[in-house]
């Protein structure tokens, strides 16, 4: 207001509270409405009219939504408030789940190669293929090769003796129990996540060496095909059309031991999806975002920023651009690598990034500074982008240049850097209503 002109406005808005004031009877009741009534419309799909069918449905998942809330006030065991290892079981169990796995969810735009499927399928189908060899290396971890007759014999330093699978099985005594234990080699779930990953490098060490022991078995050639193929039919059957899928095209090897270049693993993932898409009425397809570890130095990144290039002008429809993806709080910043990553806008060329940023807690550091160079980069959309709320100027950017953020809560409480390995976790991308 300020200044002498301000002064009637001020006059009337007084008697307008002494009128409410001496009418008192609308109370506080009314003001407490319209609250609520404005936050409803800025929900989402608040504004949305929903015709008598949608309303019926809509009344019959609310009742249910109701009854779990109300169920989970009367025992004190609420999901969304317990570690997403405790609460997957109850959500898996919940009728409100079953409806949202049916409901239509257009795509799943940050998912990671080795983190697609449910990792049984490894267990049950791979591991039961002929030719499946496994060795254990010094730090326990299981690494497995397939070939005929075996693989040559590695190093002690690196690994024991390759053990048949199939041989070893059959000797037995109680193979649902060994499944079992391959299974727990192959997620992060445990009963104690407190007490098992006490801190951010047992977790990461563990989610490491998980992709270290599925990547013998993933990247043999057949099974790389049914891989993808099965990953497909998981996320159809939650209704999702459309996957965008950072990929670091790591080589795939055939039984007698020839290796496959990136080239070929594009062109695969391309006819599968072809395939699967053929089968499955509604699948729009999949794109890949060529990806690389940030653990690497700049002439590294330098060169992978290089095939990105290469990729994208071979395959243009298939390869939606490039990613750095690891551990942020350990490996390079964006910063570090700017040499590199301003590579093809030098040259001219253009290569959209997706890049991770700021998937930290830790604040004014050179990790969630990782936003600053996602958007000056350009980034087509941003990984998390979890500190956004600590970088007011950044978020505003972000949101005139229209950058949607890839948010998925529970990889950000899992840990402020990133094992979003299960594949359960649903990513919900951030947007700008409107513009597309
Ligand atoms: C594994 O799955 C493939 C299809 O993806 C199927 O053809 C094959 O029979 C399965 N193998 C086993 C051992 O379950
Ligand atoms: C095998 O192990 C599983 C899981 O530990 C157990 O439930 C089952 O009873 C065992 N079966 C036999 C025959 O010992
Ligand atoms: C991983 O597999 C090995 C070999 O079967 C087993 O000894 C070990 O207990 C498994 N690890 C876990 C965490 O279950
Ligand atoms: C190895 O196996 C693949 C797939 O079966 C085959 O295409 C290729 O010709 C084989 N290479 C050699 C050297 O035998
Ligand atoms: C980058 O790393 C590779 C392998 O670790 C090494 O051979 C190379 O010399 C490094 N380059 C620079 C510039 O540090
Ligand atoms: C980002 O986009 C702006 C506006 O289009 C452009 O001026 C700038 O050169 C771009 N920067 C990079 C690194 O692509
Ligand atoms: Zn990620």
């Amino acid at each position: 207001m300020g200044g002498p002109s301000g002064w009637p406005a001020l006059i009337s808005l007084l008697l307008v509270v002494a009128i409410l004031f001496f009418c008192s009877a609308i109370s506080i009741d009314e003001a407490r409405t319209q609250l609520l009534m404005r936050e409803k419309m800025l929900q989402l799909g608040g504004q949305l009219v929903l015709t008598e069918q949608e309303e019926l449905a809509n009344e019959r998942l609310m009742a249910l939504k109701k009854a779990e809330v109300v169920q989970a006030m009367k025992i004190q065991n609420f999901p969304p408030s317990i570690h997403f290892f405790q609460a997957k079981n109850l959500i898996e169990k919940s009728e409100v789940f079953s409806i949202l796995k049916k409901m239509p969810k257009g795509a799943a735009l940050h998912v990671h190669d080795f983190g697609i499927l449910s990792m049984n399928w490894l267990v049950k189908n791979v591991t039961y293929r002929p030719h499946c060899h496994f060795c254990i290396t010094p730090k326990g971890a299981l690494k497995f090769k397939f070939a005929y007759p075996t693989p040559p014999t590695p190093m002690p330093a690196e690994c024991s003796e390759w053990v048949l699978l199939e041989k070893y099985r059959k000797e037995m005594q109680n193979v649902t129990e060994f499944d079992y234990g391959l299974l727990r080699n192959f997620t992060l779930m445990t009963e104690n996540p407190e007490v098992d990953y006490a801190n951010q490098n047992i977790v990461w060490s563990k989610f490491q060496s998980i992709f270290f022991t599925i990547s013998g078995l993933v990247h043999y050639a057949p099974v790389f095909r049914d891989y993808i193929f099965q990953a497909l039919e998981e996320f159809y059957q939650d209704n999702v059309l459309y996957l965008e899928l950072r990929a670091m095209l790591l080589p795939v090897y055939e039984l007698n031991g020839t290796i496959h270049n990136q080239e070929w693993s594009v062109r695969t993932y391309r006819e599968v999806a072809y395939m699967f898409a053929k089968k499955h009425p509604g699948f729009i397809g999949i794109k890949l975002i060529y990806s690389d570890r940030r653990l690497k130095n700049v002439s590294f990144i330098m060169k992978s920023v290089q095939t990105a290039m290469m990729l994208r002008a071979t395959f243009p429809r298939m390869v939606a651009g490039f990613d750095l993806v690891g551990r942020e709080d350990t490996g390079h910043t964006l910063y570090d690598y700017r040499k590199a990553l301003m590579i093809p806008i030098l040259q001219g060329i253009k290569l959209p990034y997706f890049f991770h940023a700021g998937e930290t807690d830790w604040q004014g550091t050179s990790i969630d500074r990782n936003l600053l160079d996602a958007l000056i980069l350009n980034s087509t959309r941003i990984g998390h982008g979890f500190a956004l709320t600590k970088h007011p100027a950044v978020w505003a950017d972000s949101w005139k240049k229209n950058i949607p953020m890839e948010v998925c809560p529970i990889s950000n409480q899992e840990s402020s850097s990133e094992p979003d390995q299960e594949r359960d976790q649903m990513f919900v991308v951030v947007k700008k209503p409107g513009k597309n």
